[in-house]
C-alpha cells in the first residue's frame, strides 16, 4: 500500500487492532479497563523496541569513538529540576470543560461551529437537584433531542448514583445564548463551556521516604537529558574523553500529559533516547584555527573537523540522525523537516530542527535536535555553586599568543553580539569580560547540541511504515486481504522464521530443529511446523519477519546429493526463493540482517 493513503483514521484503528492481535502493543491495565497514556509492548513489540533501542545504542556510541554512554536513575535530586527550568516554566496551557471537569491542551481545541446552550439546573426523580448552570455547544449537525439525552448523560455521570437514570434526568430552565463559528471555548469531546487557560506542570510528582511532605517531593523526570548535565563532570573526570565529545542514554521518561493522544505517539510514560554533544564555543574555535567554518549549501559533513562551530556541527547532528533514519527503513519519503523560527526557538538556543514523520494522523515530530549553547551546564554550576568548566590546553597554549588588542578585539565583536540580542537578556559588559578572562586561560563552558528522539514516536513510526495489505486469492478462488509488516531486517522482531514442510515426518522436524538451533543463538528466530507452508509465511508476513527457511525434502537428499543438505530462504517483501546450503544459511542470513 502507497504511504499517501496511510493516512486516515481507518487506517490507525486497522493498526492499532493488528498492534494488539499480533501482540505488539497492549493498553496498560486492560483488565480494569485502562489507564489513559500508558501502553505495553507485547512479544513483537517488545523485541522491536529492543532492536530499536540497540541500533540507536550502537550508531550513537559503540561506532563512534567520540560518544560514552550513562544509565541514571529516573528519581534524581530535585533541585535538578529547578535549576533546568522544569519546575518553573514546563508546563502546558489547560482548559477544563465547566460541566465534567475533563482536561484538554488549550492548544489541541479545534475551532467548532454550533449553538452555544444553557441549562439553569437539572432535577432527578430520586430527589436529586443541582441549581449550577450548565453551557453546552450543540453541534451543527447534531438533531436537539439526542443533543439533550447527551447533556442529561454527561450530567449523570459527573452527579453519580444520586442521579439516578440518565433519561429521567429533567433539564431545566434551557435557553439558546448564541450561534458561533470557529470557536475554542467548547470542550471538544463533551461540548462543555471550557474555563480560562491555566498553566499545568507535566513533571510527576512523587514522595521519597516514609514521611510523604512537601520536603520529601520528588519527580519522575520528564526527560533523561538532565541527568547527562548533571553527571557531566564525572563522565569527563572518569573517561578519557576532551571535548568535542557526547554523552548519551536512553530511559524511560514521564510526563502527566493534559491529553495523551494518537495510541502511544503521545504517552505519560515514555523512552527517549538522547545525546548530549559538548563543543567548544566559537570564540574557542577561532582562538585555536584562526577561522571558524561557516556552513554553507552542499557543505561536507561526513567527517568532523578541528575548525567547526555550532552551525556545522548541528548540521552533522541532523545529517547523522537522517542517515540513522535510513538505515531502519525511514527515508525522506516518510520524513520532513521542521526549521524552528526565531520566534518558536528558546531564548539561549542558536538553533534547532526537528526531524518529523509522515504519521496518519499528521506529520508530527520524532526527534529535536538542539543547538543549546552553555545554557544547561551553566545552570547547573550556578545552582550547585560547582564548576562545569573544561580546561582545554589547546586554547590556552594558542590565547598565550594573542596580543592584549587581539583580545579585546574578541571582547567588542561578543558585545556587538549581546548588543545584538532580540531575546533573553543581553550579558552584561562586566560577565562578558570575566567570560573571555576565563576563556583565554584555557576554560570554557561546553556548548551542547542536543539530538533528542522518542523511542515509543520511533517505534509508532516503523510500524505505520511497515503496515502494508496485499489481496490473494487462494487455490478455491476467495480473495483476502493479507497484512504485511515490511520491516527493515536490521530491526524486524522476528528476524527469520524455521519451517519443516510437514510437521508428521520426523525426518524433516528433526532437520528443521537443527537449523533452528544454528541460527538461534544468532539471531531471533522463530520455529513453526503448525498449518500449511502457505499459512506459516502469512503468519510471519504479518510479524514482519524478512527471512522464512523451509526444510523440505530435498534437504533431506530425496532428489540427490546436489539438493541434499540446502533449505529454501523467502524473502518476504519479493517473494522471491533461493536454495541455499545450510552451510552458508547463518552468514548468508547475517549479511542480509546486519
Ligand atoms: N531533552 C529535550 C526533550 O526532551 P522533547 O522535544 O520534549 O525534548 C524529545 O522530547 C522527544 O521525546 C520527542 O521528539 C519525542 O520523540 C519524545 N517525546 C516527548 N514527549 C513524548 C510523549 N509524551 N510521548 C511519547 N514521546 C514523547
Amino acid at each position: 500500500m502507497a504511504n499517501e493513503t496511510k493516512n486516515d483514521t481507518a487506517f490507525m484503528e486497522k493498526l492499532v487492532s493488528l498492534c494488539k492481535r499480533r501482540g505488539f502493543i497492549y493498553q496498560s491495565s486492560e483488565i480494569y479497563g485502562g489507564i489513559g497514556g500508558f501502553w505495553d509492548y507485547g512479544p513483537l513489540g517488545a523485541e522491536l523496541k529492543r532492536n530499536l533501542r540497540d541500533a540507536w545504542w550502537r550508531t550513537m556510541t559503540r561506532e563512534r569513538e567520540d560518544v560514552v554512554g550513562l544509565d541514571a536513575t529516573i528519581i534524581m535530586h530535585p533541585a535538578i529540576w529547578k535549576a533546568s527550568g522544569h519546575v518553573d516554566t514546563f508546563a502546558d496551557l489547560m482548559r477544563e470543560c465547566t460541566l465534567t471537569n475533563k482536561r484538554v491542551r488549550a492548544d489541541h481545541v479545534e475551532p467548532q461551529v454550533g449553538t452555544v446552550m444553557r441549562f439553569s439546573g437539572a432535577e432527578a426523580p430520586t430527589g436529586w437537584r443541582s441549581e449550577r448552570s450548565v453551557t453546552v455547544l450543540m453541534k451543527k449537525t447534531e438533531h436537539i433531542e439526542s443533543f439533550r439525552k447527551r447533556v442529561r448523560q454527561l450530567i449523570a455521570q459527573n452527579a453519580g448514583a444520586a442521579a439516578g437514570k440518565p433519561e429521567e434526568i429533567v433539564l431545566l430552565g434551557e435557553e439558546k445564548i448564541d450561534v458561533v463559528e470557529g470557536s475554542v471555548d467548547f470542550h471538544p469531546e463533551t461540548g462543555g463551556l471550557l474555563n480560562e487557560a491555566r498553566p499545568f506542570n507535566l513533571m510527576l510528582k512523587t514522595y521519597v521516604g516514609p514521611t510523604a511532605t512537601e520536603n520529601d517531593v520528588a519527580y519522575l523526570r520528564p526527560e533523561t537529558a538532565q541527568a547527562i548535565f548533571a553527571q557531566f563532570k564525572n563522565v569527563l573526570d572518569s573517561s578519557r574523553v576532551k571535548v568535542p565529545f557526547g554523552i548519551c542514554q536512553i530511559g524511560k521518561a514521564f510526563r502527566n500529559e493534559v491529553t495523551p493522544k494518537n495510541f502511544t505517539f503521545r504517552s505519560r510514560e515514555f523512552e527517549q533516547m538522547e545525546l548530549e554533544f559538548f563543543i567548544k564555543p566559537d570564540e574557542a574555535i577561532e582562538i585555536i584555527s584562526g577561522t571558524v567554518t561557516a556552513w554553507s549549501e552542499g557543505a561536507d559533513l561526513s567527517a568532523p573537523q578541528p575548525n567547526w562551530g555550532w552551525e556545522m556541527w548541528h548540521r552533522y547532528w541532523v545529517d547523522q540522525r537522517t542517515r540513522f533514519y535510513k538505515s531502519i527503513g525511514l527515508g525522506m519519503d516518510v520524513l520532513a523537516y521542521h526549521w524552528q523560527t526565531p520566534d518558536e526557538l528558546a531564548h539561549y538556543a542558536r538553533a534547532c530542527v526537528d526531524i518529523l514523520f509522515k504519521f496518519p494522523f499528521g506529520t508530527d515530530e520524532l526527534e529535536g535536535i538542539a543547538a543549546r549553547g552553555e545554557f544547561d551546564l551553566s545552570q547547573h554550576q550556578k545552582h550547585s555553586g560547582k564548576p562545569q568548566e573544561f580546561f582545554d590546553d589547546e586554547l590556552k597554549a594558542a590565547a598565550a599568543k594573542l596580543t592584549e588588542e587581539q583580545k579585546e578585539a574578541f571582547i567588542q565583536k561578543r558585545l556587538a553580539v549581546e548588543k545584538a540580542k532580540t531575546k533573553g537578556e543581553p550579558m552584561p559588559e562586566a560577565e562578558v569580560r570575566a567570560w573571555f578572562d576565563r576563556l583565554f586561560k584555557g576554560f570554557y563552558v561546553p556548548h551542547v547540541i542536543e539530538p533528542s528522539a522518542g523511542l515509543d514516536r520511533l517505534a509508532l513510526a516503523i510500524l505505520c511504515s511497515a503496515f502494508s495489505e496485499t489481496e490473494k486469492t487462494d487455490e478455491k478462488g476467495k480473495k483476502e486481504v493479507l497484512t504485511v509488516m515490511r520491516f527493515h531486517p536490521r530491526i524486524a522482531p522476528i528476524r527469520v522464521g524455521v519451517f519443516p514442510l510437514l510437521k508428521n515426518k520426523p525426518e524433516l522436524v528433526a532437520k528443521a530443529r537443527e537449523v533452528y538451533n544454528l541460527l538461534k543463538p544468532h539471531m531471533n528466530c522463530f520455529y513453526d511446523e503448525t498449518a500449511s507452508i502457505g499459512r506459516r509465511y502469512a503468519r510471519q508476513d504479518e510479524a514482519g519477519t524478512p527471512y522464512g527457511v523451509t526444510i523440505d525434502f530435498d534437504t533431506l537428499g530425496e532428489k540427490g546429493d546436489e539438493l541434499k543438505d540446502t533449505v529454501t530462504v523467502r524473502e518476504r517483501d519479493s517473494n522471491q526463493q533461493e536454495r541455499i546450503a545450510i552451510k552458508d544459511l547463518l552468514g548468508y542470513l547475517q549479511q542480509r540482517i546486519n
